[in-house]
């Protein structure tokens, strides 16, 4: 064969590898609103960066008539590219082949990019399509899914893996995505579920649609599964080279740097008003956080989920940092179960990735209740405080208003290795409110007197003039200084800098035992 028949036999398979299961299977994806495994890897990446490994793996199945039917690639298009000029490795499901279904030779695919991503430090990005388990293929699809879930797991903490689900995740593939630190769905394309609708049914008589069952909103705002639910996979692929501008490609990288214009003694007035009279009225805790970070940039996760804490990233003066933040605008701020895990999963990310943790707190308490209780508010709770102590990138903490009870201890106080704790002048730190307090500790006298409102009044104001402030706490050095709101942002700038050179470490262990 002449070298030019070589060549043209090369292009020609791979043109065919190219095509995944053909121009038919190509129009109805399309249909469905959905881009091919190609078209979204073309998005996701810098132009021109991919490169492809393994175009040629076929599976090695000839049960069911699968002999017949081998087509390269194997329903899944592996390898890496660059994202801002940084490498990434990727996979992205080919649902027009076999339905993106997982076989043997599939999850040596998608294992090979895995181990690659590990060796080399750099982030693995998995764009999901698939109908599950190559079921022709049997027991060898499910040793496939179970080498993906282990390679998840090991590399869990040494680099970002971040899912896009872009169509049905059904059964066992459901647990890869929920091992990778951010989950990205699309609304009306991509579900997610153990069991679909009609095991659903067949089990449990309830009728439900795919939507209501797993589709984005459900995972992004009930069960908290996904980080973002998107419009389009557009806007989910971009959504992930978003999120890559903050984070390191592996655990002991430093997050990217990013030069702005905004300038950091920058004073914002506005921060001086914010905190309302009366300390009943709230106020959005996402509105003191973008008046604070670099050019207002707020890149918000899990927004829908458990509102009354916020999560997040965002940039100052140039350094990416974890926000963790009480939300007074939802249910008070207040901690409960699902904002308990919502933000520790947050702060052990920006730990195992070396991302600082500013936090801003403003908190009556942990939420009471049967339900709550019953649920293991405890367990839940102390999840968030583990994963504060535990931490140990650099940890600044604000108190704007309110840090009662339990929790002003885990709100990265003092006691939990916080390194600069700030409190404004409006903070609030005690036991508890002066209402509670008062009505516990002057019960008797309250009781006994001849105006018992007027004798709680007075009580109240004795209590919230002695401590519903923050100078006791400044006293002690639990707070290292109470600040002026407007100089926020120039002291989290200089406290960041002369915390870049931190070192703090945890006694040696296998691992510890976090209560999950
Ligand atoms: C082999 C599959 C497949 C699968 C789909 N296909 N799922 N082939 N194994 N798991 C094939 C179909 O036969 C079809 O082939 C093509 O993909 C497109 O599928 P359609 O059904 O035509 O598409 P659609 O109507 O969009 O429905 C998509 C779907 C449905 C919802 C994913 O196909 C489906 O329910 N599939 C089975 C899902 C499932 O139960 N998977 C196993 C989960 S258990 P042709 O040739 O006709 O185009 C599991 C265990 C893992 O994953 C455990 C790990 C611990």
């Amino acid at each position: 064969m002449s070298i030019e028949e070589q060549l043209e036999r090369l292009r020609k398979k791979q043109d065919q590898a190219k095509l995944g299961g053909g121009p038919d299977k190509i129009t109805a994806q399309h249909a469905k609103n959905k881009l091919t495994a190609r078209e979204r890897l073309e998005l996701l990446l810098d132009p021109g960066s991919f490169e492809e490994f393994d175009m040629f793996v076929a599976h090695r199945s000839n049960d069911f008539g699968l002999d017949k039917q081998r087509i390269p690639g194997d329903g899944v298009v592996t390898g890496c590219g660059l994202i801002d000029n940084r490498i990434v490795f990727v996979f992205s499901q080919d649902f027009t082949v076999f339905g993106g279904s997982l076989s043997e030779a599939h999850a040596e695919k998608i294992c090979k990019v895995m181990k690659a991503a590990m060796k080399m430090g750099a982030p693995i990005i998995g764009l999901n399509d698939s109908g599950g388990a190559r079921i022709q293929e049997g027991v060898v699809s499910l040793g496939g899914y179970a080498d993906i879930f282990l390679l998840n797991t090991l590399a869990s903490g040494v680099v970002p893996q971040i899912s896009a689900i872009l169509g049905p995740c059904a059964g066992g593939a459901v647990y890869s995505p929920a091992i990778t630190d951010f989950v990205f769905m699309v609304r009306k394309s991509s579900y997610m579920f153990v069991t679909g609708p009609n095991v659903v049914k067949t089990v449990t008589h309830e009728d439900v649609t795919m939507e209501e069952l797993g589709g984005a909103d459900t995972h992004a705002i009930k069960s908290g599964v996904a980080h973002f639910a998107c419009d389009s996979e557009a806007e989910a692929i971009l959504g992930i080279r978003r999120l890559m501008s903050y984070i390191p490609s592996n655990n002991v990288d430093d997050p990217p740097i990013k030069e702005t214009n905004d300038p950091p003694d920058r004073c914002e007035e506005k921060l001086n008003y914010l905190i309302p009279d009366n300390p009943n009225k709230p106020y959005d805790m996402t509105e003191v956080i973008r008046l604070i970070v670099d050019e207002g940039e707020y890149f918000e996760i899990h927004r829908d989920y458990a509102p009354n804490i916020t999560v997040g990233f965002a940039r100052l003066g140039g350094r990416s940092v974890g926000i963790v933040a009480n939300q007074p605008a939802h249910l008070a701020g207040v901690l409960d179960i699902d904002s308990s895990i919502k933000g520790a999963r947050f702060i052990r990310f920006c730990d195992a990735f070396n991302i600082p943790i500013v936090t801003f707190e403003d908190v009556p308490g942990f939420l009471p209740g049967v339900a709550q209780e019953h649920s293991g508010i405890i367990k839940h709770g102390a999840k968030l405080l583990y994963a504060y102590c535990e931490a140990t990138v650099p940890k600044i903490t604000v108190i704007t208003r309110k840090a009662y009870g339990g929790a002003y201890d885990v709100m990265n106080s003092k006691h939990v290795r916080g390194d600069m704790n700030y409190a404004w002048p409006t903070a609030e730190i005690a036991v508890m409110g002066p209402k509670g307090a008062v009505e516990i500790i002057f019960k008797k006298e309250i009781e006994s007197s001849p105006d018992p409102q007027k004798t709680l009044d007075e009580k109240i104001a004795e209590y919230t003039e002695k401590f519903a402030n923050p100078y006791i706490a400044a006293e002690r050095g639990y707070i290292d200084d109470v600040i002026e709101p407007v100089k926020t942002r120039p002291r989290l700038i200089r406290a960041l800098a002369m915390l870049a050179t931190k070192r703090d470490s945890n006694p040696p262990k296998k691992h510890g035992n976090i209560p999950l």
